[in-house]
């Protein structure tokens, strides 16, 4: 069997092995796929001794990810874009990089949450690794305007400054900047982690409209929490991380599995 892991530190709590088995199974593909915990200082030793005993790729998680971006040999243009790498390639002739994140983000939006960003209006709270690596992908999608708001505004400013090029108005600001009442508010900063329900003031949210923490599980409660009591519709970044798996699957083995069903096996396991 081909062997894979999520190199990460840490990576025990990673639902990625589930995911990508349920992958391997449903769609007939040979493959072991484990957890590489990497101490933080030799990240790229531990990842070089794995492709020798055989590995052919790897899930990048916190915090490697702009140092598998350094590591590849090529990128992708999304990889390149987002200046992070969550997923790489083994292949002979040197390590390609890829960043499955935002795709994955935007579908779990559009068809997971039944809402296409055509239109829409976009609030991205966070400026840091999170954020970067989606705003590509969240461009893309082709929503009205997207706002980035950040605790320290010149990060957001130089999140727009990379990002300029790409067409859909970019608006940025400090944390008391965010527009009102916004189609689709996505939290990318780890301030849940520290207690706290959201960043921003609840006048950014719009009665039914989306809200969405890039975290899942107890880190992403508060906020969704805080959601919820304003009447938006709450969800967490357990969809997206069934789909930036699914999209590395396909980048891997050029199959794309059903991600459907292994989202539904998760949620119900949590
Ligand atoms: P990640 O890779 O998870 O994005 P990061 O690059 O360290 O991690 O970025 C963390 C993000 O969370 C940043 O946007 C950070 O804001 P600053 O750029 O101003 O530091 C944001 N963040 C962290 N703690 C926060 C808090 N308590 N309130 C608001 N924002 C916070």
């Amino acid at each position: 069997a081909d062997k894979y892991v999520v190199a990460g530190n840490p990576v025990e709590h990673s639902r990625s092995p589930d995911i990508h088995a349920a992958f391997a199974k449903q769609t007939g593909q040979d493959l072991d796929y484990g957890r590489l915990l990497c101490p933080l200082d030799d990240f790229e030793g531990q990842l070089r001794r794995f492709a020798t005993q055989g590995g052919k790729g790897c899930n990048v998680t916190v915090p490697f990810k702009f140092e598998a971006y350094k590591l590849a040999k090529t990128l992708t243009p999304r990889a390149q874009l987002a200046q992070a790498v969550n997923t790489l390639r083994f292949d002979a002739d040197g390590w390609v990089g890829d960043n499955t994140d935002g795709v994955g983000l935007v579908r779990d939006i559009e068809r997971n949450a039944g809402r296409p960003l055509k239109g829409l209006s976009v609030l991205l709270i966070g400026a840091g690794g999170a954020a970067a690596g989606v705003l590509g992908s969240l461009i893309d999608a082709g929503p009205a305007r997207i706002c980035i708001v950040n605790r320290s505004r010149d990060k957001a400013e130089q999140l727009q400054a990379s990002h300029t090029h790409l067409g859909v108005p970019l608006q940025v600001g400090g944390l008391d900047d965010a527009p009102a009442e916004q189609d689709v508010v996505i939290n990318a900063t780890a301030a849940s982690l520290a207690g706290a329900g959201s960043p921003v003031d609840a006048r950014v949210l719009k009665r039914g409209g989306l809200a969405l923490d890039m975290m899942y599980g107890p880190k992403a409660q508060a906020f969704l929490d805080w959601a919820a009591r304003h009447g938006a519709e709450p969800r967490d970044g357990l969809g997206m991380l069934v789909e930036q798996a699914g999209e590395a699957f396909h980048f891997w083995r050029g199959v794309r599995p059903d991600t459907a069903p292994v989202l539904a096996a998760l949620r119900a396991q949590l």
